[in-house]
């Protein structure tokens, strides 16, 4: 059996940050709410010549680099994204080309802000059962630009960003790399987090809507449930991680994680403060933020979940890197 490492990692932020001061003034907020609600305190926001593709390029470039492999040896590109360039082709296309990456699939995924772990069952999955060796994952938003800028209940909430990982098909059977996963939807649930917009639908773009409570609530109960299911696939007990890196999209909700799920607050990486919810590149931004400040080592148990609109959550679990 073949297992599927994680062997590069690599994000992209904005160069624009706007603290909750810089917030346009109409918005009717201030610092000191949306930091007591959810620990945000600034943002990254694109600007002119900055795309959902440009992100995820750079953020693709510094993962390959990571991993110190030839970016003609990826047979896979998988983007998670509900904020693409163009409703099509795929923002995975767009990679392929400017990367000069050979014709395999390439292809994007779209769950919200659990994208990426979406796109990393998937890319795994078809990594086991195909003779692909070398997966390019992406999460890359452009999320502002969905945002409805005179609603104040959501547009402080987000940012934009990108992030990857690189992942490679070793037969060693060893116990590093992907330890075990799983993701859900729930259809009944779509109400409370969407778009009022979409191409069939009214030609539309469209804006988030959100019901703020109630999503609050699935959040801390399917990120606890999907966690644990994890965990014991895996045969691992809660004890044995050595950092979650959950989607970030509040500071409250990983708080009450960790109560719930008994992690101390330190073994939980938080980057929500200076990215905000950046919704699927938020994983793996928290995660490159966490290898760049020496956090997370080669060899760490990491935990990884998210939930988004659909309702979207899952779960995995990994051993990070490969055997020295
Ligand atoms: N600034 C100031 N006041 C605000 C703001 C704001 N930005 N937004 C809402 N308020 C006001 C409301 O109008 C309300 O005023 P009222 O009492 O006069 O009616 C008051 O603050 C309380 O509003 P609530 O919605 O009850 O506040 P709550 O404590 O639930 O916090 C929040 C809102 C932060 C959105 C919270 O519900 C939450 O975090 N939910 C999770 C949603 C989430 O993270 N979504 C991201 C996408 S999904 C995901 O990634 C998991």
């Amino acid at each position: 059996m073949s297992n599927i490492l994680i062997t590069g990692v690599g994000s992209y932020l904005p160069k624009k940050v706007i603290s909750n001061n810089e917030l346009p003034v109409n918005l009717d907020t201030n610092d000191e709410w949306i930091k007591k609600r959810t620990g945000i305190r600034q943002r990254h926001l694109v600007t002119e010549g900055e795309l959902t593709s440009t992100m995820a390029i750079a953020a693709a470039k510094k993962a390959l680099q990571n991993a110190n492999i030839d970016n003609k040896d990826i047979d896979l590109i998988i983007v998670a994204t509900t904020t693409p360039d163009k409703t099509f082709p795929a923002t995975a296309v767009m990679v392929q080309s400017e990367l000069n990456i050979g014709i395999g699939p390439a292809f994007d995924i779209q769950a919200v802000c659990a994208g990426f772990i979406y796109a990393l069952n998937v890319g795994s999955s078809l990594l086991k059962t195909s003779n692909f060796s070398k997966a390019l994952i992406i999460g890359s938003e452009s999320f502002s630009k969905i945002l409805d800028w005179s609603d104040r209940s959501t547009s402080v909430l987000f940012g934009d960003g990108a992030g990857a990982f690189i992942l490679e098909k070793s037969n060693e059977n060893s116990e590093w790399g992907i330890l075990s996963s799983n993701f859900y939807s729930n259809g009944n649930f779509s109400d409370i987090l969407h778009t009022d917009g979409g191409p069939s639908l009214n030609s539309q773009v469209g804006k988030v809507r959100m019901n703020g409570k109630e999503v609050f609530k699935h959040a801390v109960e399917k990120l606890s449930s999907c966690l644990i299911e994890a965990m014991y696939s895996a045969n691992l007990k809660i004890q044995d991680i050595d950092f979650l890196v959950p989607h970030q999209a509040n500071l409250r909700i990983i708080e009450a994680l960790s109560k719930k799920l008994d992690i101390p607050i330190n073994k939980i990486i938080n980057t929500v403060d200076v990215h905000a919810n950046t919704s699927a590149a938020s994983i793996p931004l928290a995660f490159d933020n966490a290898l760049e400040n020496r956090k997370i080592k080669n060899g760490d148990i990491i935990a990884l979940n998210a939930i988004g609109g659909g309702l979207s959550w899952g779960a995995s679990i990994i051993k990070y890197g490969k055997p020295d």
